[in-house]
Parts: C-alpha cells; sequence; structure tokens
C-alpha cells in the first residue's frame, strides 16, 4: 500500500492475477484494450504499477512507471488521480490522455490506421525480418536508444511482442516494435539508424507489419507521434493514418521519490 486518504486509495500491484482483478474499462479511449498487457510486461521487466480506487471501491486510475526510464504513463480521467500519481514518481517523464493546461507539457498525436482498408500495394526496397534474438535487439538498441529498460526486450519478447527489422549484411540498421492484443495492435519504438535514414526503410518496415496485421486478423492500429517529429507525421500520415486523440508528456516535479 502506497498512501491512502479519505477520498482515494492508491495501491502498489505486486502480481497481475492476485490485485489487478478486470480492470475497468474507459481508463483509456485508445489503450484500454492493451492496458493489462502493458501492466503484466512493467511488472516483468521491474517496473512499478500503481491503482487508484474511489471510495466505493470503482478503479478509476492506473500508473505504469518504469524506473529504469525515469518514464510512466497515468491513465485516468479523473484530475485528481492524475495529480497523485504525477507527484508519486518526480524527476520523470509522464504521459497522460489528461490535458493539464497549468503544467508544462508536449502534445503528442495518437494516430489509428483503419488495418483493413489500408492498402497494401507496394513494392518492397528490403528485406524485413521478424526478429526474435533479444541479444541482438538489445545490442542496437543500447546504441540507438540507450533510455530503454534492458530487461524489457527479452520480456517484451516472452510475451508475444513482434519486432520488426531490416537488416543491411546481418546487422540490424532498422526497428519497429509492435504489442498486439485481440484485433488491436500498438507500435512503438521506431527507429532507423542515421546513416540509413530516408532510403525508406520505414515504409518497408511499416507495410511489412501490415500484412501481418492482415494476416493475424488485427483490424486498428495505433501509434503516437509528438507533435514535433515531422518525420514520423508525414510518414503516418501518407501511410493512411488518422490522428484521433492526444497524449500529453510532462515533466514531473523535480525532487526525490518520498520514502
Ligand atoms: C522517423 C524515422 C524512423 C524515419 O525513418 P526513415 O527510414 O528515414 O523513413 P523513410 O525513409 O521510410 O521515409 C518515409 C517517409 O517519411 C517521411 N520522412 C522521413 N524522414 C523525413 C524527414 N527527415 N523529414 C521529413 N519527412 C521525412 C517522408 O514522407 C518519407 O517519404 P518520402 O521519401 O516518400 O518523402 C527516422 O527518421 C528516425 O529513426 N528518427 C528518430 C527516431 C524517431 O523519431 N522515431 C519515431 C518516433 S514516433
Amino acid at each position: 500500500m502506497a498512501t491512502s486518504d479519505s477520498e482515494a486509495e492508491i495501491t502498489k500491484v505486486k502480481t497481475i492475477d492476485e490485485q489487478l482483478g478486470e480492470l475497468p474499462r474507459g481508463l483509456s479511449p485508445f489503450y484500454d484494450p492493451l492496458l493489462r498487457h502493458e501492466v503484466n510486461e512493467s511488472l516483468e521487466s521491474g517496473g512499478e504499477v500503481f491503482l487508484s480506487q474511489d471510495p466505493s471501491g470503482v478503479t478509476d486510475g492506473l500508473f505504469i512507471y518504469d524506473g529504469f526510464e525515469a518514464t510512466g504513463t497515468i491513465f485516468t480521467r479523473s484530475r485528481d488521480v492524475f495529480e497523485r500519481f504525477y507527484r508519486i514518481k518526480p524527476s520523470s517523464y509522464i504521459f497522460s490522455e489528461l490535458e493539464v493546461a497549468e503544467y508544462p507539457h508536449e502534445a503528442w498525436n495518437i494516430w489509428q490506421l483503419d488495418v483493413d482498408n489500408a492498402s497494401s500495394e507496394y513494392r518492397f526496397r528490403y528485406n524485413v525480418s521478424i526478429c526474435h534474438e533479444a541479444a541482438e535487439i538489445e545490442r542496437f538498441m543500447a546504441v540507438a536508444e540507450p533510455e530503454t529498460n534492458k530487461r524489457w526486450v527479452s520480456v517484451a519478447l516472452a510475451n508475444g511482442d513482434k519486432c520488426f527489422v531490416v537488416k543491411i549484411a546481418g546487422r540490424i540498421v532498422g526497428i519497429a516494435w509492435m504489442t498486439i492484443v485481440g484485433d488491436v495492435a500498438r507500435s512503438h519504438g521506431l527507429f532507423v539508424a542515421p546513416r540509413f535514414r530516408k532510403l525508406g526503410m520505414s515504409r518497408d518496415n511499416f507495410q511489412a507489419r501490415l500484412i501481418y496485421l492482415k494476416s493475424r486478423g488485427v483490424h486498428t492500429l495505433i501509434n503516437e507521434i509528438s507533435e514535433s517529429n515531422v518525420a514520423s507525421h508525414r510518414l503516418a500520415s501518407s501511410e493512411g493514418e488518422k490522428v484521433v486523440g492526444k497524449i500529453y508528456l510532462y515533466e514531473s516535479p523535480k525532487g526525490k521519490e518520498p520514502s
């Protein structure tokens, strides 16, 4: 138990089966179907998960946090719940779909693709494959995205996340992850090594993911892109994705975590 007061109770989740129960729908308009999967991966890779319950025992918030990355996401519709989670982890980057105008934040767009109606008429330039080798992916990510929690890669692979890669001379030079839960997928972690950019590798990677999504019967793909990321924005829009919502990136107050 982390904290409690007369308004709400915040509980630290230790195991997904015993404590999480059925998460109510409505914590997030877009991420609801993925939340259980995200909680599981976070716990398995050493992250922390907090639940908030209102006085009648209804879950009204979820906070998933990774201490290695000092990054977390708050899922709630309640400003009070946001406020309490936001203060649990100082000096961190916190995402939330709730916009709090008083706190400085960066807006990210949530993009969505209607997979069934996306065209897969396409001529590939590169070979895109699904990589299952944790060590190989970790080596690439350690250079490309050093802020990533090292434990996460093998946990994600074990939980069925798919890592699509483009290789040159046997080495990964471009990557994109995909999480699939039922008929919803989320892509994330798109990265191409700087000297291989603007050659069409991400477009090829996207088209390969599209073929895979169709084969898995996925209907909806979502991903988040910072409003300032022109390259990704252009890529998403030319692939037929549409902006359907916003998620905001906050920096929590500087300081040390309360003991
Ligand atoms: C974003 C990123 C993955 C694009 O990869 P890429 O392999 O260079 O992209 P592609 O060559 O496949 O480009 C596809 C389209 O994206 C757009 N694009 C790519 N780079 C661009 C740039 N620097 N500026 C503007 N548009 C760009 C173009 O529309 C391009 O299509 P076109 O060639 O027909 O004009 C790459 O720049 C990168 O790794 N950036 C850093 C990490 C990052 O921002 N990841 C995304 C997080 S959401």
